[in-house]
């Protein structure tokens, strides 16, 4: 291991220059103008994998290409890794808010600042050099390995069950590794026993048939903005619970045991609060913070737009109002019941004299881990050797959709070890990452496939 460690040591300097390179390259799936951005970040990974001495093919979707590296040197009788990541993001805007560009890498005070630099670039071109690094030392891995590179997670990943069916066989695996979560606090890593999961909609509430002067016909005529105001503050009891009837049916009650373990983390609730910068904090009664987050399912607004929001007083009465709401789910909730349910809702608060319409945008299912097993031991044993104390196992309260399809099409159990610090502005500006969480992350990686060795 030390011979690895050297070796991770002596090429820190090119692996920060390659991931600066990486992260120059807006690949933002979202945006149709930057269809060849991603094209050319495909490549750039594929090259990269190739230089960590695996074979690596782009495979063209309907939508972005994923990046498929492989290495079958341990043979057929050895277990299979299969790991994971993106080299989509999010969009970068509000511009304005960055204080050095979203995608021109700056290291301030020993953390790089980019988007993508934890969500996901970073942490997916960890795991690249770690294997590079046990390549070019040991010069083979106790294990085959797989690694799929998609560019659509940002997206809802709408072409990846697709391929992952297609190219089951190649994908075939003992074990999926991925790194796109968070860690407990800086210093403290872990392992997700649970991943919360989505449903998303967008509610459009239509009246008039054109905008209306209030006073002439305000009182009379249904207002849309009005009702999806009701409309969204019947979602929610005053108690911070989910008001749909039905909605906690399939909800799991955790076990005494984890929520125990929850209660025993050290979780550092002013640093929280700092984070937020809100004045104040509030959640479901009867519940922790942690719990709130990770274990109990939620309803939040995304967006809302109607009327006139420009400066002063218009008198109107809007024809429209359109509402993105979005649910976290937990196991063993199903987004598709939770859409029902939702219209069902809808249909019967809202009044005739308008048109309620409810649209899908995209749906994953919650998880929840096998805290066990040969694979889960052996990550559990790097990422103490590489961070100097055990890891916590945590929950998540973002989500990851492909994980419980991985699961269930590679018959395969997925780990979740991320290295992102909390708080590292994912999907927001001023994203980062520690060069510290960098390096001791290639490490773990590295050491994990150590570990594997018999
Ligand atoms: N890396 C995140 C998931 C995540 C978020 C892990 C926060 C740890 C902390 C992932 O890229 C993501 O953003 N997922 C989306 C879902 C997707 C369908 C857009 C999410 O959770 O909103
Ligand atoms: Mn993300």
């Amino acid at each position: 291991m030390a011979e690895v460690n050297r070796y991770i040591d002596g090429e820190m300097t090119r692996f920060h220059d390659e991931l600066f390179e990486f992260l120059r390259i807006p690949s933002v799936s979202a945006r149709s103008e930057h269809s060849g951005d991603m094209e050319k970040t495909a490549a750039w990974v594929a090259d990269q994998i190739r230089g960590a001495g695996l074979e690596a093919s782009i495979i063209e979707t309907p939508g972005h290409p994923v990046v498929l590296g492989e290495w079958r040197g341990a043979g057929p009788e050895a277990a299979t890794i299969l790991v994971y990541g993106h080299y989509d993001v999010q969009p970068a805007e509000p511009l304005e808010l960055w204080e050095s560009p979203a995608f021109e890498p700056t290291v301030r005070e020993g953390s790089l600042f980019a988007r993508g630099a934890s969500d996901n670039k970073g942490q997916i071109f960890l795991h690249i050099k770690a294997l590079e690094a046990r390549l070019k030392t040991a010069g083979t891995l106790p294990v085959n390995v797989v690694v799929v590179a998609e560019g659509e997670e940002e997206i809802g990943s709408p072409n990846l069950v697709p391929f992952v069916k297609e190219y089951r066989d190649r994908l075939a695996c003992d074990a999926v590794v991925i790194s796109d979560s968070s860690m407990f606090a800086q210093g403290i890593p872990s392992l997700l026993f649970s991943l919360r999961g989505l449903a998303y909609f967008e509610i459009h509430v239509q009246g008039p048939g054109g905008d209306l002067h209030s006073g002439s016909y305000g009182g009379a005529v249904v207002n849309p903005g009005n009702t999806l105001a009701h409309i969204v503050n019947s979602l929610k009891n005053s108690d911070g619970s989910v008001a749909i009837p039905g909605f906690y049916d399939d909800v799991m009650e955790w076990d005494e045991k984890t929520r125990d373990a929850i209660r025993a983390l050290p979780f550092d609730l002013a640093g929280f609060t700092d984070e937020v910068g809100a004045p104040g904090l509030n959640g479901e009664t009867g519940f922790s913070l942690l719990e709130r987050l990770w274990i109990r399912p939620t309803c939040d607004v995304n967006g809302m737009l109607s009327g006139y929001t420009g400066e002063g007083a218009k008198t109107v009465l809007p024809a429209h109002a359109m509402a993105k709401v979005s649910f976290r789910l937990v196991p063993n909730q199903d987004p598709v019941r939770v859409g029902e349910l939702l219209r069902a809702h809808v249909a019967e608060i809202a009044p005739p004299e308008v048109e309620v319409t409810v649209e899908e945008l995209h749906g994953g299912r919650p998880w929840k881990a096998e805290l066990e097993g040969r694979f889960f031991e052996a990550a559990r044993r790097a990422l103490e050797a590489a961070f100097g104390r055990p890891p916590v196992l945590t929950g998540e309260g973002g989500s990851i959709p492909i994980v419980v399809d991985f699961q269930e099409i590679l018959e395969a159990p997925v780990l979740l070890m991320g290295f992102a610090p909390p708080g590292a502005n994912m999907h927001a500006p001023n994203e980062w990452i520690t060069l510290e969480n960098f390096e001791k992350g290639i490490k773990a990686v590295a050491e994990f496939y150590g570990q594997l060795e018999d």
